[in-house]
């Protein structure tokens, strides 16, 4: 018999490995690796694996099969986030940082499905059943038939709910779950892994859409075992800035539906309430322009967003490095945007510190605000502002060459609802219901805005 060989596997990531290391090659963690009791390997005449199964039919692509059905929460925006409302027996995880919202957020969904009749069940492992009270009390809530206990022990949820039928099940959170099926501690990998398992399964066999809520680590990863992400049927992140006030809710991964859908929410004193029309939430309208800033048609999924982009320059005493800082949007991007201009279009920003702000606390990756970020960079320098009815988009090259965005019809039809009346546009954009002024080149734009 061969010599059975020692494993270690890493707590963070899950990965295999022959020997034992500080630091886990795959994920770079610190003191992750576990040694795992190598089970022992059968060897028999079984061991050829191509004989002995059972044969299945294999099947054609082309049937009638039936769509998930789904159930609506009643919460709009979280059921277009989720791609049309949630699936009975399905698993989802939903993510974010701590504070952000998301028991918020799921008591709000579990009231709005257990008043429609349909059934609730929120479990919360991390606070009192009186402190969940209280904040449905503030969510205006109270009377909300939610069936809700304080527990951590999964032997103990699954055997309260034998009785029970619901349509959706609240696991607040996987990390304080507790399966006495294993050893260790809540919120280890193999705990995390082993309660979710047994509570995916509970939803699978009754049909009941389970929400588990995850944690987040400091560098914006899904707490545990990277296995979570593959064992739920989808993975929804609520993300946003916990000084501002909005939220978006987005599925990373989605197995009933696309994720290129988002839900915004904007975190009120009762609660988070739906934003229908983000636009509105990052916009300020002010009637006399002001230099230094450019509105973006940015694009969340298939909505546009649109976003106000502020830059500010401070002229500086010659000889001191000026500074660039970039709040919501790469200042790689920054920076090559300042050189483009520089080199193309003879606009030099060497004796001027240069901020740059997303409002709203918006976060922009999109490649096609190159164009209105250079429109509030040349505004906020030439103390020229761009017209307050313009939205302006476009990426730019380093040749100084503006190329088409991604959906543009659809970003200047929203700009066009929203009472723009002028798009600044690469060239060969045509557009209905808004003027549009085209820039091929970099340099044109600089000329319309300083008027040179
Ligand atoms: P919470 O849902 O507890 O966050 P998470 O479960 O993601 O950790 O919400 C946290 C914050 O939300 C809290 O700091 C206060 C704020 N909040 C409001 O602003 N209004 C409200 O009505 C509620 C319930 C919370
Ligand atoms: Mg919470």
């Amino acid at each position: 018999m061969a010599k059975l060989k020692a494993h270690y596997v890493c707590q963070a990531c899950g990965s295999d490995h022959s020997r034992w290391q500080g630091q886990c090659p795959d994920c770079a963690e610190w003191n992750t690796l576990v040694q795992e009791s190598a089970a022992p390997t059968v060897f028999s005449q079984k061991h050829d694996l191509s004989t002995g199964g059972r044969a299945i039919e294999l099947v054609g692509l082309d049937a009638e099969v039936a769509l998930p059905v789904r159930v609506s929460t009643g919460i709009a925006e979280f059921d277009r986030a989720v791609g049309g409302g949630i699936v009975p027996g399905s698993a989802m995880l939903l993510a974010g940082d701590p504070g952000i919202g998301k028991s918020t957020l799921l008591l709000q969904v579990a009231a709005a499905v257990a008043s429609a009749g349909k059934g609730a069940v929120y479990v919360s492992g991390e606070e009192a059943v009186d402190q969940v009270r209280l904040r449905a009390l503030r969510l205006g809530l109270g009377a909300a038939p939610v069936k809700l206990a304080s527990v951590t022990s999964v032997r103990d949820i699954l055997t309260t709910l034998q009785g029970e039928n619901p349509a959706l099940l609240v696991i607040d959170s996987v990390q304080t779950m507790h399966s006495d099926l294993i050893e260790g501690a809540p919120g280890t990998v193999s705990q995390v892994r082993a309660s979710a398992q047994e509570l995916i399964r509970f939803a699978k066999e009754r049909g009941t859409a389970l929400i588990l809520v995850g944690h987040v680590t400091k560098d914006g990863s899904i707490a545990g075992p990277r296995v979570l992400e593959h064992m739920v049927d989808a993975v929804l992140g609520f993300e946003g800035e916990r000084s501002h006030q909005y939220r978006i809710l987005r599925a990373v991964k989605n197995r009933f539906g696309g994720t290129d859908e988002i839900g915004v929410f904007a975190m009120e004193g009762a609660g988070l309430a739906e934003v229908p029309n983000p636009s509105a939430l990052f916009l300020t309208r002010r009637d006399d322009p002001v230099s230094g800033t450019a509105i973006f048609p940015a694009l969340e999924g298939t909505r546009p967003v649109l976003v106000e982009i502020q830059a500010l320059t401070v002229r500086l005493a010659s000889g001191a490095t000026p500074r660039r800082s970039a709040v919501g949007w790469d200042s790689s991007r920054l920076a090559m945007l300042l050189a483009v201009l520089e080199a193309r279009c003879g606009v030099s920003f060497a004796t001027a510190e240069v901020y740059l702000n997303i409002a709203g606390g918006y976060k922009l990756q999109d490649p096609a605000a190159d164009l209105a970020v250079a429109a509030a960079l040349v505004s906020a320098l030439s103390e020229r502002p761009v017209p307050a009815e313009a939205v302006v988009m476009g990426e730019v090259a380093l040749s100084g060459e503006v190329r088409q965005a991604a959906h543009t019809q659809l970003r200047l039809k929203e700009a066009a609802k929203l009472g723009f009346e002028e798009a600044w546009v690469p060239g060969g954009v045509e557009a209905k219901g808004i003027k549009v002024a085209r820039f091929g080149q970099l340099r044109g734009l600089v000329e319309k805005v300083t008027g040179r």
